[in-house]
Formats: C-alpha cells, structure tokens, sequence
C-alpha cells in the first residue's frame, strides 16, 4: 500500500499518494490543473507546459513534479490564466489551426482549451508555416499543419504499440512528426486500432472516414468545458 503525503492546492489541503505527481494528486482531488501533453495511460513528457503551476512561489510542470509532503501548490491565480492563454495563442498562432473544417473540431483539446481560457484572437504573428500531409496510410493520416508537437503519438507508438512509427525529424522551428519508413506513413507498422492513431489531442493524426460523425452541439466539449470530467469528481 503506499504512502500517503499532504500538499496544498489552491488553499485545499488534499492527500496524494507517494509517487504520485501534482497533476495526479490534483485530479485525485477533482481539482483540474490544465494540460495538452500529458496523458494518463503515456508517461510524462513536460513539453507544452500548460499545466505549469507555482510550487512553493516558483513555476513548475505539474505533470513532471513529484507531490512532496508540505508542498504549497497555486494554480487557480491570474498569472497563471494569462500563461497558459499566451502558451494556447502561441500554438494557434505556429500552426495552421482552422477549425470550422477540422474534424477534430469540437473535440479538440488544443480548441477546447482556447474556450477554457477565453481567447479571443491569439497576440502573436500568424506563422502560416507550409507544412505537408500524408495520406498514404489506408486508415489514417496526417496533417502536420495541425501537429502541436506534444509528443503523444511518438511515445503510444513506443510505449504501448511496440511500433515506434513516429518520432520527431528536424529542429528548431523545423521540427516535425516522421515517420519510421521511407514510404510515409503506409510503410510503418501503424494500425487503425493503435493508440497512436487514436491519441492525438488535435486534429493531426486522424483516422479516415470518421470524419463529422458527431453532430454539432454532441460533440465532446459542446457542453461542458475540458477540465469537467476532473472537477465533477471522476479520475481523468
Ligand atoms: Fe505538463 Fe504539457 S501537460 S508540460
């Protein structure tokens, strides 16, 4: 059995087991600390940083951060709401995010947490960068211009499926998801039935003809913001 531990969210005094990160004590506590990298069945990867909160005055990722006994964690405080709001533009702002066509819309993660945090129109320079499609899968592709680069599918494919068909290729403002095969993605060893190809938290990876299948105002996040599932109790 493990230990348990005290920290502090928020001014909620909550337990949380040893071992256990601030994101998952968090929820535990049906306390929602946003997050767009981070997936409960994937180990931590600390990239997108939307989950950062103050530990002890100073910034952390919540998601990579162990809980330690007698922490004092501040998530809910503007500073904060204007962080993760920049990080959200940012992301909008470096890809080619037009969600009155995407399939995902609705049920986007990256979308949803626009609604969350209220933004209006992002601050930052469109980029417009010119990014490429593959298609050539039977069952799924992808559209690198909607890739928010958290790494998702990179460690499903690794870490669950055994396939290792993605990773990332190049650097800088260059990076970008590849693929395991000279083919493309119809040369790796991707399924449908993957969790690579169903983790994605944006529209880039897909599956084909499923698209629109929810009608609008149905979709996942029509009614309730992301984060709701957390609050109301359940275990994310
Ligand atoms: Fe923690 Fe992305 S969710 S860094």
């Amino acid at each position: 059995m493990s230990l348990k531990l005290r920290i502090t969210i928020d001014g909620s005094e909550v337990t949380a087991s040893t071992g256990s990160t601030i994101l998952e004590a968090a929820d535990a506590a049906g306390i929602y600390i946003p997050r767009l990298c981070s997936h409960k069945e994937l180990c931590a990867y600390g990239a997108c940083r939307i989950c950062t909160v103050l530990v002890n005055g100073r910034p952390q990722a919540a998601c990579t951060t162990p809980a330690v006994d007698g922490m004092v964690v501040e998530s809910d405080v503007e500073s904060l709401h204007n962080h993760r709001r920049s990080l959200i533009e940012m992301l909008f702002s470096e890809g080619n995010h037009y969600c009155m066509f995407c399939e995902r819309s609705g049920s986007c993660e990256l979308q949803a947490l626009g609604y969350r945090f209220g933004m209006i129109v992002p601050r930052h320079t469109y980029q417009f960068p010119d990014r490429d499609v593959d298609a050539s899968h039977p069952d799924v592709m992808i559209d690198r211009n909607r890739c928010v680069l958290c790494a998702r599918c990179v460690r499903a494919s690794k870490q669950v499926d055994g396939t290792h068909a993605f990773q990332f290729v190049g650097r800088g403002k260059n990076r970008r998801i590849g693929v395991n095969a000279a083919a493309g993605l119809a040369g790796t060893r991707l399924k449908v039935e993957d969790k690579a190809a169903a983790i994605c938290p944006v529209g880039a990876i897909i599956k084909k003809r499923t698209a629109f299948t929810e009608p609008v105002g149905r979709r996942l996040y029509d009614k309730k913001p992301i984060g709701s599932d957390i609050e109301a109790g359940a275990s994310a």
